[in-house]
């Protein structure tokens, strides 16, 4: 979906959805999913997806590139030949004979080339929005795929870097599948002129393409040594910038700790490194590239030695020297570019193997078939003897989280989830909203197996505030609506007030219209914190989680949602993971877990009276946020 913030409404306006229009075309075609086809198989699709445009393109730049190729003959075997020649070896006719014919050739040169001009153009243009168009068409693949995926994948893969490395990889794939064909046009029209050539002298043009095997050899030497090298730019490259990254994106911490000194030289470094890397590149260049040019002087020099001998004794015009010079020069191009498709070609293999290694990754939480929608949820969730590990390698193999987790909610309940931490309390949370699938037992809900429901149903009765709030470079109103685009401003507004958020977003300079998040206003963990309790009471779901939901709120604001959530969690089935005894005092029930199961539930009382593990855990949490809470009011 597209964040358009740009239509935003104002308020006045009747609500509008904010987020709902949606600008995404989807991708034209896919990537062959059969793993056994080569590379190129694999992705021809998306270029078949384009073919119109390719193959006009390679046809008009095939056509643009044989007039050219007509120029040579027309200057040399025509119009020196022809119109000069004759005249200068006096052979009888007036100069204005040969001048007519001059003029005839000059026009047709000047006509050829405007075509040919023209010609290029549309094909070049044409070649770039194909090149565009398929790039385009990777990425979303791609990320279509990307957003597909399940959490475990983004549990083992460095998001950041998957982005930053897809970017280059696209590039490097794109850059072959469109430059690939037409180097080969190129070389195809290569053909020609040496089809013109051996139609005017078979041996000459031999001798003139001498040199052009040794200009592609160079040419892939070349590639080849500066292959690493080009390598070694784009990882130092990479470092400069990660460096550069953390340096802003943790000056505060990096000033609190007065590191600007060792910051800079790990900077400087870096550079130093990268400096390096670049005159390596620019020195094997500069060897070469006198070398590939210097060779097509040694093809005109064979040329004119043997060409000059054989007008010398008559057996050819001196034009062809001309027109044969001329197709020397034109013909070092496709050569050299000839060596660097291989180069392209294996560049454009490794890139393509690691995006099919994402794109071969397939989602592990899907909707089976057969998944049946949630309807009229009561809120009836039960946790059935649930088993649980992360797996850090996709099987099964990683440490229990949870370990025959029994719990059950009854409709309306607020239960309060207890634990030390790392005791699997957010697993709990996780599970329920399916994030990730129980190795054994089962979650359900209304008595359904949440296996057994949709995906996209299953969610939508589930209002879930994570520990870690995160919110989007958009308006703070967009922000809270973003489970209900079309929500009127109203019902924002009151789930603002109800997650105690309303008076702090209307002292912000452009209220409910502040874009806040990582390219916006910056908000406290606490402000953040009410941002997505709203954001989740506004979905109005019959099941609540609240994980960690208030931590960083302060106590008396939090008294205060506390008493609006309490109206609010009538009717609602509420999972709240908690630390205060503030927040413990708005369940029904509390259920204290430890190492991955339920060890003793019942109220605040109860288990402070018979459990000593739980008055320890509330105590450990109590010293952490040094938060002097009175137990009195509870029990
Ligand atoms: N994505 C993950 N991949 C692998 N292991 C994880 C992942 N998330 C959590 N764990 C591990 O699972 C265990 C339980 O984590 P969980 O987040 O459920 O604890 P918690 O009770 O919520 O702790 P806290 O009170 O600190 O939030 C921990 O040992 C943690 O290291
Ligand atoms: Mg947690």
């Amino acid at each position: 979906m597209s964040l358009d913030t740009s239509s935003r409404p104002n308020e006045a306006a009747p609500a509008v959805p904010a987020l709902t229009t949606s600008y995404y075309a989807p991708p034209k075609a896919a990537i062959d999913p059969d793993q056994d086809k080569s590379w190129l198989r694999r992705a021809l699709p998306v270029v078949v997806a384009h073919r119109a445009t390719f193959i006009t393109s390679l046809t008009l730049s095939f056509l643009g590139l044989v007039l050219q190729v007509e120029i040579p003959q027309l200057l040399g075997t025509d119009a020196l030949d022809k119109a000069i020649v004759p005249f200068v070896g006096h052979s009888g006719l007036p100069a204005s004979h040969y001048e007519r014919l001059l003029l005839h050739y000059v026009v047709i040169v000047m006509v050829l080339a405007v075509l040919a001009g023209i010609f290029g153009y549309v094909a070049r243009r044409l070649l770039m929005t194909t090149a565009y168009a398929i790039e385009f068409d990777l990425r979303n693949i791609i990320y279509t795929h990307l957003s597909r995926m399940s959490f475990d994948f983004y549990d083992r893969v460095q998001s950041g870097q998957l982005i930053s490395r897809a970017n280059s990889d696209i590039r490097s794939v794109q850059m072959y599948l469109t430059f690939g064909p037409s180097i080969v046009v190129q070389c195809l029209v290569a053909v020609v002129a040496f089809g013109y050539m051996a139609s005017i002298n078979v041996l000459l043009a031999v001798v003139a393409m001498a040199a052009m095997p040794f200009i592609y050899v160079l040419s892939v030497r070349m590639r080849h040594v500066l292959f690493p090298v080009s390598w070694l730019i784009q990882s130092r490259l990479a470092d400069v910038a990660t460096i550069v990254d953390e340096n802003i994106n943790g000056v505060r911490i990096l000033k609190s700790f007065a590191a600007e000194d060792q910051q800079l030289t790990a900077l400087a470094r870096a550079a130093e490194r990268l400096r390096w890397a670049y005159v390596k590149d620019a020195d094997i260049r500069a060897r070469f590239t006198p070398l590939v040019q210097n060779l097509s002087q040694v093809g005109l020099a064979l040329v004119l030695l043997l060409g000059g001998y054989l007008v010398i004794h008559d057996h050819l015009q001196v034009g062809t020297i001309l027109s044969f010079s001329f197709w020397i020069v034109m013909l070092q191009a496709p050569f050299q570019m000839l060596g660097m498709l291989i180069m392209l070609g294996q560049r454009a293999s490794a890139s393509a193997k690691r995006i099919y290694e994402i794109l071969d990754e397939h989602p592990t939480i899907v909707d089976r078939p057969g998944a049946v929608d949630l309807i009229d949820c009561r809120g009836d969730v039960r946790f059935d003897s649930v088993s649980f590990s992360y797996s850090p390698d996709g099987s099964a193999a990683g440490p229990l989280v949870l370990d025959g987790f029994d719990l059950h909610l009854r409709p309306g309940e607020t239960v309060a989830l207890v634990g030390r931490t790392g005791s699997g309390k957010s697993t709990v949370a996780r599970l329920l909203d399916r994030f990730y699938d129980v190795n054994r037992g089962a979650v359900r809900i209304d008595g359904h197996d949440v296996r057994d429901l949709t995906l996209s149903s299953l969610r939508a009765q589930i209002g879930i505030v994570l520990d870690e709030p995160f919110l989007f470079s958009v308006s703070v109103r967009d922000n809270i609506a973003y489970g209900r685009p079309d929500a009127d401003f109203a019902d924002i507004e009151a789930a603002a007030e109800a997650a105690g958020a309303d008076e702090f977003i209307r002292e912000l300079s452009e209220g409910y219209d502040t874009v806040v998040g990582e390219r916006g206003y910056t908000l406290s963990g606490g402000q953040r914190q009410r941002v997505s309790i709203a954001r989740a009471l506004l979905l109005n779901p019959p099941i609540l989680v609240l994980d960690d939901a208030t931590s960083a709120i302060d106590v008396q604001v939090e008294q205060a949602i506390h008493r609006n959530l309490q109206g609010l969690m009538e009717g609602r089935t509420t999972l709240i993971v908690a630390h205060r005894l503030s927040t413990i005092s708005l369940a029904d029930r509390v259920v204290l877990m430890d190492a991955g199961r339920v060890v003793a539930e019942g109220t605040h009382a109860e288990l402070m009276r018979t459990v000593p593990l739980y008055g320890e855990v509330l105590a450990q949490a109590e010293e952490l946020e040094r938060l002097q809470v009175d137990g009195e009011e509870l029990s």
